[in-house]
């Protein structure tokens, strides 16, 4: 158990994010970083006899690289690159067939949500939405065409857990049925969804695995050989890959992650205790607190918790509004898991295609403001936030 009450975290990974995953092999230079392999096809040996490349839609050894990293960083046997979160998300759910059914979780990213409910029923796929926390109502909804199931925790933007080892339990129960986790707010670092039973954990490399706000990426990571070999194929025959040179960004960024990761967490928590205090804050939300009502499932089950929280400002939209305008360092961006602090109001972005029932049941108000916590100084990012909650009592 660490410090403050969660898993252990090992130091191996600060060595496995710097040098998993690549090999040097050109014996002439010795590079200690890869190149970025910009061909899109190989010269083959003979017709009919393959060298390991061929064309870069089927493999790019930039890609590879950048592959085999993000598997050794979450201790995993396989991992595939994809040209963003969603595409990740549009290739998994590739491996149903018409007719099968789906489960997910109630509160997920808005675009998530919009694949399962708008774009995949056009494909046969229907979608059944439970509120994950209790594995009891994944069970309830199983059906025999039922063939995955996809969880986000914590979820975005209300900061619910779900228990992955029981889901996994009660999912499994159900030869056949995969479990995915949208691992993407808490990164390898702080939660590993394949060490408590899931079958593929899935990321928006655009957030924190990157981390710098200037690439759109998604990947996969799993032990299972079959599930890898499946989603190999679709990932060249569906197209949706990255490019060579995206792939080397994300690859340099993976270096600091666990350096960044433990910044995010210690800057969190010290916002979301400042936050607590503020008069003219109604509730805060933020998974490393002990009023977060899952805090001790969130210290069973992960290494700790990134920068992500969520706040409810005493007001309405308009209140909101001028609280966001008057921020001065810290963007309002729809975007998170980057250096800087950004903040976003969900209901008129990353939900905004959620109805207004859909909204108001998850929570989701016109005053509820998501932040990513960045690596600023913390005094810093304080001192922003303080200005601007008295430029908001100052203005009334
Ligand atoms: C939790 C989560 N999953 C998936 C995605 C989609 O990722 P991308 O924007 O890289 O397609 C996002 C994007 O915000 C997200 O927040």
């Amino acid at each position: 158990m660490s410090e403050e009450g969660y898993r252990q975290r090992e130091n191996g990974i600060f060595t496995r994010a710097i040098h998993g995953g690549f090999e040097p092999q050109d014996e002439f230079t010795w590079p200690i970083m890869p190149s970025i392999v910009v061909s899109a096809v190989f010269e083959q040996e003979t017709p009919g006899r393959d060298r390991e490349f061929r064309y870069s839609r089927i493999r790019n050894p930039t890609r590879t690289v950048l592959e085999k990293s993000l598997a050794e960083i979450e201790n995993a046997k396989y991992a595939l690159c994809f040209s963003s979160g969603l595409g990740a998300a549009t290739t998994i759910i590739s491996v149903l067939s018409s007719g099968d059914h789906i489960i997910a979780g109630e509160e997920l990213y808005g675009g998530t949500y919009r694949l399962f409910k708008e774009i995949f029923p056009r494909m046969g796929m229907q979608t059944t939405f439970v509120d994950t926390r209790d594995p009891k109502n994944i069970e309830n909804a199983m059906t025999e065409k039922t063939k995955l199931v996809w969880i986000e925790t914590p979820t975005n933007p209300i900061l619910r857990i779900t228990d992955i080892k029981s889901v996994s339990e009660v999912v499994h129960k159900q030869e056949g049925v995969l479990l995915v986790v949208d691992n993407t707010f808490q990164t390898p670092y702080f939660q590993r969804p394949l060490e408590l039973g899931a079958d593929i954990s899935m990321y928006s490399l655009t957030k924190y695995m990157n981390g710098h706000n200037d690439c759109i990426m998604g990947s996969i990571s799993t032990n299972q050989e079959s599930i890898y070999e499946k989603l190999h194929f679709l990932q060249h025959a569906l197209g949706i890959i990255p490019s060579p040179h995206d792939c080397h960004q994300l690859y340099r960024s993976l270096k600091t992650l666990p350096l960044r990761m433990e910044q995010h967490m210690k800057n969190g928590l010290a916002l979301a205790k400042y936050l607590e205090k503020q008069p003219q804050v109604e509730k805060v939300i933020y998974a490393g607190l002990t009023s977060h009502p899952q805090h001790d499932l969130v210290k069973k089950q992960c290494y700790g918790t990134s920068g992500m929280l969520s706040f409810y400002i005493k007001g309405d939209f308009n209140e909101t509004k001028k609280f966001i305008k008057a921020l001065k360092i810290i963007k309002y961006t729809g975007s998170l898991g980057g250096a800087g602090t950004t903040v976003v109001v969900p209901s008129y972005m990353s939900h905004v295609m959620l109805s207004n029932e859909e909204k108001i049941k998850l929570g989701i108000t016109d005053n509820l403001i998501r932040v990513s916590v960045g690596l600023e100084s913390i005094d810093d990012i304080i001192a922003d936030f303080d200005q601007a909650f008295k430029y908001l009592l100052n203005s009334k």
